[in-house]
């Protein structure tokens, strides 16, 4: 873990799903992670997120789960997708759900809801790392259908921020290109011109 915030926030990165073994956080950790997640923006004070946790036996059954809704949409699939929908939640130890739950409000937008969900993600990805976890933040097909949210456990006005994958990680990060930051950013120019 690097010795300063703005050293893990420098270097920080994801690590493969399929080498995030045990341990998993622990069950303190796990609201030390939470309580984290939970500190961020949000306009109007309205918590529009909340988390599931996939762990232990659950995450077998999802991949069951999962494997039935792939054959119903797609038809009999060949054994290699048949093994990946099966195990889509066992590969890492614990699997977060950050959910998009957004309230009924006659000011704030849905999409700063959704932007809260996003920064809820983000503090439990450092949390976890802090805590000396690695992590791998995806969404995958199943967060695209209604009937994928249904079996993961999502009411039909909620969305998925993101599957927050969490585990112990002994190998060598991977570095991946970084934008370029200067490309990024520019002083205000005045109104958009098209
Ligand atoms: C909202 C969101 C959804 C993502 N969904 C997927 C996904 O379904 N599959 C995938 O391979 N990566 C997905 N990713 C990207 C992974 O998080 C990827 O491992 C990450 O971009 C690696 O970058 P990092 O090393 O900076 O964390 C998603 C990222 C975000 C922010």
């Amino acid at each position: 873990m690097a010795s300063t915030v703005l050293d893990h926030l420098l270097t920080r990165s994801s690590a493969p799903i399929h080498e995030l073994k045990e341990p998993a956080p622990s069950d303190s950790e796990i609201t030390t992670i939470l309580t984290a997640a939970s500190r961020v923006p949000d306009h109007g004070k309205l918590a529009p997120w909340r988390f599931i946790l996939y762990r232990g036996d659950a995450r077998a059954r999802v991949g069951e789960e999962l494997l039935q809704l792939a054959e119903k949409r797609e038809g009999p699939l060949p054994e290699g997708r048949r093994q990946q929908e099966l195990t889509r939640f066992s590969r890492a130890p614990l699997v977060i759900g950050v959910i998009s739950s957004p309230k009924e409000h006659p000011k704030i937008p849905e999409w700063e809801m959704f932007l809260s969900g996003g920064a809820a993600a983000m503090n439990l990805v450092h949390a976890a790392n802090a805590l000396g976890y690695a992590t791998n933040w995806i969404t995958n097909w199943y967060s695209d259908t209604p009937e994928g949210r249904a079996l993961l456990g999502l009411a039909p006005a909620e969305r998925v921020v993101g599957f927050v994958h969490i585990g112990t990680f002994d190998g060598t990060p991977l570095e991946r290109p970084r934008p370029d930051v200067s490309a990024l950013w520019s002083d205000y120019a005045g109104p958009w011109k098209g």
